[in-house]
């Protein structure tokens, strides 16, 4: 039967709605991608560009920018999920994070009796090593920062992006939670040094104050939001409550999850941490 649904994914050009994008596309459906770069721009923080983004729509990937742990994301959220269930939106997936208060909060807004509505609550991204906030430190050769030796269970994002798409397009997913983690939890100290292994080359992981990794963001021009946020990740999700594996990826793709070996060999193999790329 052909699919006439219409697909947005917002944070399209982010990580998992990359991924999403393009996978959408592959199966040939109609799919509109948003953020504040698109063509029909998308801001979370201007409401006046809400609607157009929506205009049409009856499924949703929705990702919150920069975190849906950061103060006033809930509020935000709650005002896009109204406006699109008043648009005639039918299905949203919500990307969240283990372990945030707030984050969980954000997950009750979309289990509404009027949506077909799937959680994807996922650990730390394995792709933070080579598309997000540790890439340059990678690069240096010194990944330095405030984790204690706390293990996490690093997921991939492309399962992340698989376990979203067949939520949006395929049935059987309402009303899931999908906690979606990695299949072992690992410390920073021994995911740097696995990268340092399968790169080849010498990188090694310190820990350094919490204060210090503030100033030092906040010295480097960071906006404040995003300090505080990755001091929050540091300091109060990182703690050990999120060490354990939990098997959401396999539970809506009846196959394990990618282990962080296999993510730093394709990673590798795409010429992530080429120095002249
Ligand atoms: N990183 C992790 O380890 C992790 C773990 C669990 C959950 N999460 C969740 O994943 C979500 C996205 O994180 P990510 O690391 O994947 O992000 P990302 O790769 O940095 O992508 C962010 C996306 O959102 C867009 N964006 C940024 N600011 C925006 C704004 N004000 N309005 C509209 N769009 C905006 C960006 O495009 P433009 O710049 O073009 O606007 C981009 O498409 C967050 O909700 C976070 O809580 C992340």
């Amino acid at each position: 039967m052909t699919d006439t649904h219409r697909y947005l994914v917002i944070g399209s050009t982010g990580k998992t709605g990359r991924r999403v994008m393009s996978a959408l596309n592959e199966r040939g459906l109609d799919a509109r991608g948003v953020s504040r770069s698109t063509e029909i721009p998308f801001d979370w923080n201007d409401h006046s560009t809400w609607s157009a983004a929506l205009q049409g729509i009856d499924r949703a990937y929705v990702t919150y920018s920069p975190d849906i742990a950061i103060p006033g994301a809930v509020e935000t959220v709650e005002a896009l999920v109204q406006l699109a269930i008043d648009k005639g939106v039918k299905r949203i997936v919500l990307l969240t994070g283990r372990g945030e208060e707030e984050a969980q909060r954000a997950e009750k807004l979309i289990q509404r009796p009027e949506l077909e509505w799937t959680v994807v609550r996922a650990s730390w991204f394995m792709q933070n090593f080579s598309e997000g906030a540790f890439t340059g430190m990678v690069m240096e050769g010194a990944v330095t920062l405030p984790a204690r030796d706390i293990a996490e269970p690093f997921i991939d994002v492309d399962d992340i992006a698989e376990v979203a798409t067949v939520s949006l397009v395929e049935e059987g997913h309402a009303g899931r939670i999908y906690e979606v983690t990695g299949p072992r939890a690992i410390t920073f100290t021994q995911a740097v040094a696995e990268l340092s292994e399968e790169l080849a080359r010498e990188v090694h992981y310190e820990r350094i104050p919490t204060e210090a990794f503030v100033s030092g963001l906040e010295a480097a021009g960071l906006p404040d939001g995003v300090a505080w946020l990755l001091d929050y990740l540091f300091t109060t999700v990182l703690d050990g409550r999120n060490v354990e594996v939990h098997h959401g990826v396999e539970e809506a793709l009846g196959r394990p999850p990618r282990d962080f070996r296999d993510y730093l060999r394709d990673a590798i193999a795409a010429g992530a941490w080429e120095v002249n790329r």
